[in-house]
């Protein structure tokens, strides 16, 4: 079987990573990968999603994964069911799940899914309204894709009002700020999970926690994510049980409702309060740590998985988890997350100890690679994962090999899976 990776970041790798050890994938090319992808396997710079589709046609590709947002969002699984090929992610329309806030918001209360109390508007007025009526913390979120930066957690009501003017008159995020949420603050544990989906049908994986801020003790600015683990013990069955019940399958009924099938991976981004399950966003994608640490997880081979997902055959799948736990932490570089850095080398000192070497690898991303040699290029670098037989022998584990892992400016955070010790 040959398989195209489409991303570059730490999740591609990770996904690559288990395919390159399945015997049933001949070839594997990611677009565009990074430069540790090319040891897996081949790299290919074509940017245009129809030149991309055509090369996959030319090159029998069997399947497609899409790893990242942006191209879903730009509806490059239409461009391809469209050429007859088989791609695991969701149509442009079901990718509006994560594309506009508005739609999520809305879809959840129209389908009666349990999320924090809002309003959508382009009306000063009205949000400054809203505001006025919620406790603070109030929550302020644009409506569309900001590379993670569009959700503003006002300390007070003023607060709120700048941002919601700041966003709606387009100066902090252009045209995704035109809309905005205006929502109550959840206070409780956060939680990622991830349903495989196939329009019809899903898998639930193992519960992930991911750690948004970049500084030990959840201080500092946002990030992409510093760090994550699972499962977390900080679910037990009767959550799984309620997420299942009263968010996954009332939005695949609600997709197909809708005339929008939901087909990849469903990333429900949680908020538990008093045992309570509360949605706080849908994206439509892995997340990035938390696919990296799922994805060693994973007992069934990923590849079978995604196949069966993007041919609408998950309800012939008995999927198994490794009876583990897995922990990464990511090495960021020094400028992280406000802006680049210079490159630097990355050396990575020989693992001697045979427990290390056995149970802890790295996922590399925002790295080149020039005469062989791996630089670490800016924003997150690589995770370092460890898996053991405990949360606390994972951490320990992937914590060694951070202290193995070179390069200037690397940054990382010390406390990870902290929650759950
Ligand atoms: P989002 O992109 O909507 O997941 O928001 C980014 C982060 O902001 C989330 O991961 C939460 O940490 C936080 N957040 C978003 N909405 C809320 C809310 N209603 N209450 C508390 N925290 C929130
Ligand atoms: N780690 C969170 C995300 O990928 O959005």
């Amino acid at each position: 079987m040959n398989i195209l990776v489409v991303g570059s970041g730490g999740r591609e790798f990770s996904i690559g990573r288990m395919l390159k050890k399945d015997s049933v994938v001949e070839k594997l090319y990611f677009a565009p990968g990074n430069g540790a992808t090319d040891s897996l396997g081949e790299n290919l710079s074509i940017k245009d999603y129809n030149e991309l589709a055509d090369f996959a046609k030319a090159n029998a590709i069997d399947l497609t994964i899409v790893g990242p947002e942006a191209p879903l969002v730009d509806g490059i699984v239409d461009i391809f069911k469209a050429k007859g090929l088989t791609i695991f992610g969701p149509s442009k329309e079901a990718a509006r799940l994560e594309g506009s806030k508005v739609y999520m918001k809305n879809f959840l209360a129209k389908y009666n899914i349990p999320t924090a109390r809002y309003i959508e508007t382009d009306s000063i007025d009205d949000a400054f309204k809203f505001i006025d009526t919620l406790p603070t913390p109030v929550v302020v979120k644009a409506d569309g894709l900001c590379a993670g930066k569009g959700v503003i957690i006002a300390t007070t009501h003023d607060e709120a009002k700048i941002a919601v003017s700041e966003m709606l008159s387009g100066k902090s995020f252009g045209d995704a700020g035109k809309k905005v949420i205006v929502e109550e603050f959840l206070d409780g544990y956060e939680l990622s999970m991830f349903a495989i989906c196939d329009g019809k049908d899903y898998i639930l994986l193992p519960a992930a926690q991911d750690h948004k801020r970049l500084m030990d003790n959840d201080e500092g600015p946002n990030t992409g994510g510093m760090g994550a683990y699972a499962p977390t013990p900080l679910v037990n069955e009767e959550i799984y049980q309620k997420v299942k019940e009263r968010v996954i399958r009332p939005t695949l009924d609600g997709m197909q409702k809708e005339g929008a099938p939901f087909e990849g991976v469903l990333f429900i981004g949680l908020m538990i309060v008093n045992g309570e399950p509360i949605t706080l966003e849908f994206n439509v994608r892995f997340g990035d740590p938390e696919c990296e640490i799922l994805m060693p997880l994973m007992k069934t081979p990923a590849r079978e998985l995604f196949y069966k997902a993007a041919t609408g055959k998950l309800d012939e799948l008995n999927v198994e988890f490794e009876n583990k736990f897995a922990v990464g932490v990511v090495m960021a570089s020094g400028n992280y997350p406000y802006s680049d850095s210079v490159p630097a080398e990355i050396v990575v000192d020989e693992i001697v100890h045979e427990d290390i070497k056995e149970n802890t690898h790295i996922s590399y991303a925002g790295v080149t690679k020039e005469d062989g040699i791996l630089y670490a290029t800016g924003g997150r670098v690589l995770v370092c994962v460890g898996l053991g037989d405990s949360i606390k022998q994972a951490r320990d584990r992937a914590y060694m090999l951070c202290g193995q892992v070179h390069y200037v400016g690397k940054k990382l955070r010390t406390d990870i899976a902290y929650q759950a010790l």
